[in-house]
């Protein structure tokens, strides 16, 4: 018999035993032990949502860390990554797609003015709304990477109008992309509805709070799926409160669970999802996180890694 190959693992999302299940088939030999283990000190790769500080490091034999995510804030920031390893994310188009098809519940549910039919019919009111259009209406995409071109293309085909945000210069067929510090607060200023899903870098951290949420246009809506520390939290019920924002619907918070104290469960006009839009999914980023454990054994890089400078 062949001895195991064992690949350190720890997440606070999915079990061992879900992961075991879905690399088993491709991956021979592994064992996924727990990366506190004794037996992971001979591991070579680490797969890991969200390590406590000190385990990537720890590991003394490893070569190289797969997150079990598309973002990789979970892994970096404020934590220590030796440099030697490599470093590969998840790229995974089910999770694009996923992510396109909340990205156009949330969107719809302002366009189609849910919140004012539901309301409407808990009254049984009859009411009828002016229709929106959405050729006129523009939906700015703040974050163009792998899932930002795939929601923004998507959003398209039911004719909006789509601009768009990325750091560096992108171009995307059908959606006016802006760069640059200027083109944010350009992207800010046109959006009828801005759709956040920007890594967390230290860049983007409380990129979201009363200077830019007063350069968005009045009535606007915000929507994030990005991450919870973008958005500085008072500032946007503050924002919403006032009325110079229609609503806000976001999937990432802060502090996640969202505390039961928290003053966006209640709020009216927020609406809170629970870090659900894009979940990572076993069989369909399986064959991928085979892939990255097989390059980074080899000592090649895996082909979706991380730039651990630019921090995405
Ligand atoms: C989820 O938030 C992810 O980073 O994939």
């Amino acid at each position: 018999m062949t001895a195991p190959l064992y690949i350190a693992y720890h997440s606070v999302d999915h079990s061992i035993d879900y992961w075991q299940k879905h690399l088993s088939p491709l991956v021979p030999g592994i064992e996924l032990v727990h990366a506190d283990e004794a037996r992971a000190q001979e591991a070579e790769v680490l797969l890991t949502w969200n390590p406590p500080e000190g385990m990537v490091a720890g590991l003394k034999n490893l070569k190289g860390v797969v997150s079990l995510a598309q973002g990789v804030d979970h892994v970096l920031n404020g934590k220590t990554f030796p440099s030697h390893l490599k470093f590969a994310r998840l790229i995974d188009p089910y999770m694009s797609e996923a992510m396109a098809e909340w990205v156009m519940l949330t969107v719809l549910e302002y366009h189609r003015d849910v919140p004012q039919y539901r309301a409407a019919e808990r009254r049984k009111d009859w009411i009828r709304l002016e229709p929106n259009i959405a050729a006129d209406t523009t939906v700015a995409i703040m974050g163009l990477g792998a899932i930002g071109s795939v929601v923004a293309t998507t959003l398209t085909k039911l004719k909006f109008n789509v601009i768009g945000w990325s750091r560096s210069e992108k171009s995307l067929q059908g959606v006016t992309a802006f760069h640059g510090d200027d083109g944010f607060d350009a992207c800010l200023t046109q959006a009828d509805i801005i759709v956040s899903i920007l890594p967390l870098t230290t860049e983007t951290e409380n990129i979201y709070n009363s200077t830019t949420f007063s350069k968005m246009k009045p009535g606007a809506a915000f929507i994030n799926s990005g991450r919870g520390k973008q958005v500085v939290e008072d500032d946007l019920i503050a924002a919403v409160d006032s009325g110079h924002l229609r609503g806000a619907t976001l999937d990432v918070m802060r502090v996640e669970p969202l505390p039961t104290d928290h003053g966006f469960w209640d709020h009216p006009k927020i609406n809170v999802w629970p870090h659900v839009s894009a979940q990572t999914h076993g069989a369909t980023s399986g064959p991928q996180i085979a892939e990255a454990i097989a390059d980074i054994r080899a000592g090649r890089d895996p082909r979706n890694s991380v730039n651990i400078a630019r921090g995405y």
